[in-house]
């Protein structure tokens, strides 16, 4: 038997990763239809809206690609049962957030929508299908999937394959075209040569990594923990420069350097966020504990509980050095996005920062190009407003400094490395602050123009 022929995907959600993933493989192969669903009528109205800058996902690139494919072979629809039923091969893209209740609450993975998808598989599926696992999971969450697909009625066959993604936001279009790897594990090899014939079409062979189910499962647990780790290690060295006279950044260089550690991810910042990097540890060390392995699980905890402490320590700094109190006094917060270059606000270390200092009775005039107020607000857990412990959203550096005691640069947007500090200082009332915690701020031209100036990790 030959290797069955792709010629129909389906992709069940539509999120940061089933929107972006889907049209670069609609891009790469334009025999194959593609066709995401949705159960959110609104977001799928978002995709198929006709100005591609108001696309429900913010990445640089995507509009071009979604411009390109979109009503040839990129489909955006909430006829989730039509679309598998005609669907050769389905990936499975939903939510799967940390449980916020129940057994596991805090830590372990929700796949309520997992589920649901597998039987909403399992009941429109027809003829033989493949089921691919797109979303994060612990490990053999493939054994429920086949499980539940195993029950479906009537004359249908299926094959479970884990293909996770390794995506980061703000780079997914890049990182999706140019993947430093694709991994494809499975039990079935037509499956698998089925699915790595799709991404052949673009990625390198030697690129399509091949292994088992759950070790496929493990490895994308595994590397957001390792990436976290880092986060939370050149992190806790910053905390160290400071109390010491180094600076993080010369640390981050010099070992760097070496080959064996690699310069990436060694940027200090105000700890990670996202909506990723804190949920995949706290399931792992849920599954460490489930299998018995207490000290492998508080090594990992150790990793978000120092994320934690890095966002209160910026709070409680910023709080010490405007003389102990932040009530009636405004602060300029610029970035509210967990990281550049996306709209995303999941776990934004912004949204702690700006909680504990509303509390303490700031007032925050609140800069970020591509976040909403609405977002801001649920965020925040309260409406813009005005007076002692309120917020409200500036367009601009200019009115976030207006009459502001301090800046804090929250997220390394690049329009914050060019600011006119001679101008934005002179707005500001005097003695001011410049508090940046990615260190993404021109430092002597704020000092030059008056300013106090703290930079995450340099002593
Ligand atoms: P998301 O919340 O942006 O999107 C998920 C979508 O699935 C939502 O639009 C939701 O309405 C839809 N959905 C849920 N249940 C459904 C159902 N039964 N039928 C149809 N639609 C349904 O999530 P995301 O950020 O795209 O993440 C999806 C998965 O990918 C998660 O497991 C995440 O851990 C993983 N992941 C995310 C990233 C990232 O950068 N965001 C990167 C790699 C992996
Ligand atoms: C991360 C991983 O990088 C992706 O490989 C993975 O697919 C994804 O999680 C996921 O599973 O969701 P993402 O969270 O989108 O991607 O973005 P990152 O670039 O990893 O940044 C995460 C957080 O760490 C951000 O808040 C960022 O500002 C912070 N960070 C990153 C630092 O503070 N310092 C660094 O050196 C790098």
């Amino acid at each position: 038997m030959g290797l069955p022929t792709i010629r129909s995907i389906c992709c069940i959600g539509a999120g940061y990763v089933g929107g972006p993933t889907m049209a670069v493989i609609a891009d790469r192969c334009p025999d194959v239809q593609v066709t995401v669903v949705d159960l959110s009528a609104e977001r799928i109205a978002a995709w198929n809206g006709a100005d591609l800058s108001r696309l429900p996902v913010y990445e640089p690139g995507l509009d071009a690609v979604v411009g390109r494919c979109r009503g040839r072979n990129l489909h955006f629809s909430t006829a989730v049962e039509e679309t598998i039923a005609a669907a050769d091969l389905v990936f499975i893209s939903v939510n799967t957030p940390t449980k916020t209740k129940g057994l596991g609450a805090g830590q372990a993975s929700d796949l309520k929508w997992v589920e649901a998808s597998a039987r909403t598989v399992a009941k429109a599926a027809q003829g033989h299908t493949i089921v691919v696992e797109k979303s994060t999971l612990p490990v053999r969450t493939a054994e429920v999937i086949q499980e539940i697909l195993a029950s479906a009625e009537g004359a249908k066959s299926f094959a479970v394959l884990s293909n996770p993604e390794f995506l980061a936001e703000g780079t997914a279009i890049a990182d999706l075209e140019k993947p430093d790897r694709v991994l494809i594990g499975g039990q079935d090899p037509e499956a698998i040569e089925a699915l790595a014939a799709i991404y052949g079409q673009w990625v390198a062979p030697q690129k399509i990594l091949r292994t088992n189910l759950w070790s496929s499962e493990l490895s994308k647990l595994t590397a957001n923990a390792f990436l976290a780790q880092r986060i939370s290690s050149i992190n806790s060295i910053a905390a160290f420069c400071e109390a010491t006279g180094a600076n993080v950044r010369e640390v981050a260089r010099a070992i760097g350097a070496d080959s064996r550690i690699g310069e990436k991810f060694l940027q200090a910042g105000p700890g990670f966020g996202g909506s990723c990097f804190q949920k995949d540890i706290l399931n792992l060390v849920y599954l460490c504990r489930h299998y018995g392995l207490e000290e492998v699980a508080a090594y990992w905890e150790q990793v978000v509980r120092l994320n934690h402490w890095q966002q209160q320590r910026i709070a409680r700094l910023v709080i010490s050095k405007l003389f102990g109190t932040v009530s009636g006094k405004r602060i300029g917060v610029l970035g509210f996005a967990f990281k550049a270059d996306t709209n995303d606000t999941r776990e934004s270390p912004a949204i702690r920062i700006c909680r504990d200092l509303l509390e303490e009775g700031a007032v925050l005039q609140i800069v970020d190009p591509k976040v909403s107020e609405s977002q801001m607000a649920r965020d925040l857990g309260q409406p813009a407003g005005a007076g002692e412990g309120s917020w409200q959203q500036v367009p601009e550096v200019q009115q976030a400094a207006s009459g502001a005691d301090a800046l804090l640069l929250l997220t390394e947007w690049q329009q914050f490395a060019v600011i006119d500090w001679q101008q934005v200082a002179a707005l500001m009332r005097q003695p001011a602050w410049l508090f940046d915690a990615r260190a993404k701020a021109d430092a002597a031209a704020a000092r030059a123009a008056g300013l106090q100036v703290w930079s995450v990790g340099e002593g």
